[in-house]
This record gives C-alpha cells, sequence and structure tokens, in this order.
C-alpha cells in the first residue's frame, strides 16, 4: 500500500471513529423523515457520522400510544440500533413529544447516551389549545384549556391520548399528581435510580423558543412554568430556578447544572418546526454537541 492510501484508510477511519452515532426520536403526529434534512446536513458537516432515524410511533401511533409505552419502545428501538450497527455509545437529538420520552427513557433506563439534546419539548407539561394541537385532534377543537382537565384526568383518557400524559392544568395541581401516569413521575418524584441514570449523561441541553407557536407555555420547554400556588387565572410564569424539579434536584438537573453538565436556554424566534426544518438553527445549536 502507499502511503497516501495508508493515510487516506486512516483518515476515514478517523472520521468513522471520531464522531458519535446520532439517535433521533420526532414529535406528535410526525415519523422518523422529520430528521431528513438534519441528516443531510449532518452528512456535510460531520461527514462519516452515523445519523439514525428511529421508525417507531409514526404519525398516529405517536398520538394515541401512550407514553409510558412509548418510552418502552424507544429503549427497545435504541438497544436494535446498537446492536445492529454495533456501537455502545451515542447522542440522542428529540423533537417535541419525543424529547419528552426522551427524557423519561434516560431517567428509567441504564443508559448509554452522552449527550441529550430536547428541541422544544414540553418537559413541563401542556397547558393551551392551540390551533395546532386542533388541527391535528379535532374533537378537541370546543374542548376549552380550563375544561380539558375533566377529559384528560379520566384514567382511561390517559391511556387513550399522549397529550393526556403532559397535560398540566396549574389550576388543579393536585389533580394532575393524582391522576396523571406520566409527567408527575419525572417531575416530582424524589427518585435515586432515576437520578443515577439521567446522571450518566455528559450533557443536556434544553432548547425553546418565544417563537414556538405549539407548545403553550413555550417556557414549558425550559423547565419554565406556571405557580401552580396561584389562585385560576392568576399566571405568574416562574423558571427553572423556582421549579421543584430544579430546586429538589429529583432527577440531577440541579446537580448536572452547577457543574456545568445542562444547558437551558431560550433561542430567540424559532417556530417548532424551526429546530428540525432551519439549517442555520440546527447547526448553530445542535450541531456544536453532536461530536
Ligand atoms: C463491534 O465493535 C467492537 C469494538 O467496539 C469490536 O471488537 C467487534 O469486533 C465489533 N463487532 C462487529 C460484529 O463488528
Ligand atoms: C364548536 O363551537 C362552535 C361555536 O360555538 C360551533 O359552531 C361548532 O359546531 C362546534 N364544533 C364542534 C365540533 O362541536
Ligand atoms: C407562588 O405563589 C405563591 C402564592 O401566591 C407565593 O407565595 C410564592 O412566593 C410564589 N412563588 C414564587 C417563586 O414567586
Amino acid at each position: 500500500m502507499s502511503i497516501k492510501v495508508v493515510l487516506c484508510v486512516a483518515l476515514i477511519v478517523h472520521f468513522l471513529a471520531a464522531y458519535k452515532p446520532v439517535i433521533t426520536f420526532h414529535g406528535i403526529n410526525g415519523n422518523e423523515h422529520d430528521f431528513d434534512r438534519l441528516k443531510e446536513w449532518t452528512e456535510k458537516y460531520h461527514p462519516g457520522q452515523l445519523f439514525l432515524l428511529n421508525p417507531i410511533f409514526r404519525r398516529t401511533e405517536s398520538v394515541f400510544m401512550n407514553l409510558p409505552y412509548q418510552v418502552l419502545g424507544l429503549a427497545a428501538s435504541i438497544e436494535r440500533m446498537k446492536a445492529e450497527h454495533n456501537f455502545t455509545s451515542h447522542h440522542l437529538l428529540c423533537h417535541s413529544q419525543g424529547a419528552l420520552v426522551c427524557r423519561a427513557y434516560l431517567q428509567s433506563f441504564d443508559h448509554s447516551c452522552e449527550n441529550f439534546i430536547s428541541l422544544s419539548g414540553p418537559q413541563m407539561g401542556q397547558f393551551g389549545a392551540t390551533l395546532y394541537w386542533e388541527n391535528y385532534m379535532p374533537f378537541l377543537r370546543n374542548l376549552s384549556t380550563h375544561e380539558a382537565h375533566t377529559l384528560f384526568y379520566m384514567r382511561g383518557v390517559q391511556y387513550m391520548i399522549t397529550v393526556a400524559n403532559f397535560w398540566n392544568d396549574p389550576w388543579h395541581h393536585e389533580e394532575f399528581l393524582r391522576e396523571s401516569v406520566f409527567l408527575p413521575k419525572y417531575n416530582y418524584e424524589k427518585n435515586e435510580q432515576f437520578k443515577q441514570n439521567f446522571m450518566k449523561l455528559k450533557l443536556a441541553v434544553f432548547y425553546g423558543s418565544p417563537g414556538d407557536e405549539v407548545i403553550e407555555p413555550w417556557e414549558s420547554a425550559v423547565f419554565g412554568f406556571f405557580n401552580t400556588s396561584k389562585p385560576a387565572y392568576d399566571y405568574q410564569m416562574l423558571t427553572y430556578r423556582d421549579q421543584e424539579v430544579y430546586t429538589q434536584d429529583y432527577f440531577g438537573l440541579r446537580t448536572m447544572g452547577l457543574q456545568n453538565r445542562v444547558i437551558i436556554k431560550e433561542i430567540p424566534n424559532v417556530n417548532h418546526g424551526g429546530w428540525i426544518f432551519r439549517e442555520d438553527i440546527f447547526a448553530d445549536y445542535s450541531l456544536p454537541y453532536l461530536t
């Protein structure tokens, strides 16, 4: 072999070894192809990086298969990919509802994820009936935000539609803690195992934007939420610093924050799809942590 070929092979091996594989997971009513553009851009910026589309819970399945079940499905899918492509460590890049499922997975399993990026995930839940939701779920059309808890906190409905799993009505907080089968467990439960698992991450990144037209309140994506101690209609937005999930360090967010291993950041003017459809946003905010 000539020295050129040896160098060339060495370079290719270097590229292949340099970047960790990226596993993706899409949001509600999406599918794996939501990440097609990001895959192209990854090939451009990080040649040789394995960028894996995740063909689970597509379209209507993502709406009607409850989130506790999706967490298990995600775990199985990640194990399949690790076996198929023979890697042990990877990154997770997740959008919207998928980003909430990804976090729950990272708390629940002895994972091997290095960096986790949450792109506008409803981490503190959803409280708002937006046009977007209504488009995909027309039966919600005339259900007002303030009435929705009567439906979403019914046990049967918890297992029927995923929005119910992260519906967070600040004026019915006790009911939420008691009846919701998903979000309270991951945001309000002191669980050493959750903490141990989540803290295996090197870095957790949570992005949100006031330009988001889907997540309500948009601050939920960066662990902000209304003060649930206020009376109904008395809206006081509290940042993550005043949330129990952070102050009580339920799954290590605070500890990791103090160690500079958490980035919680709002970026102006990014609409909900912008995180997966805009090259500039991807290159500036996600790519630096997908190394
Ligand atoms: C998988 O990777 C390991 C090193 O990480 C290597 O020892 C092993 O031979 C690989 N197996 C396959 C089937 O490629
Ligand atoms: C919703 O309410 C509007 C106005 O009150 C009414 O015209 C419409 O028929 C309702 N739609 C459904 C699906 O019930
Ligand atoms: C939340 O509201 C309660 C009740 O009004 C108040 O006592 C508390 O200080 C508020 N929390 C913060 C962090 O402002």
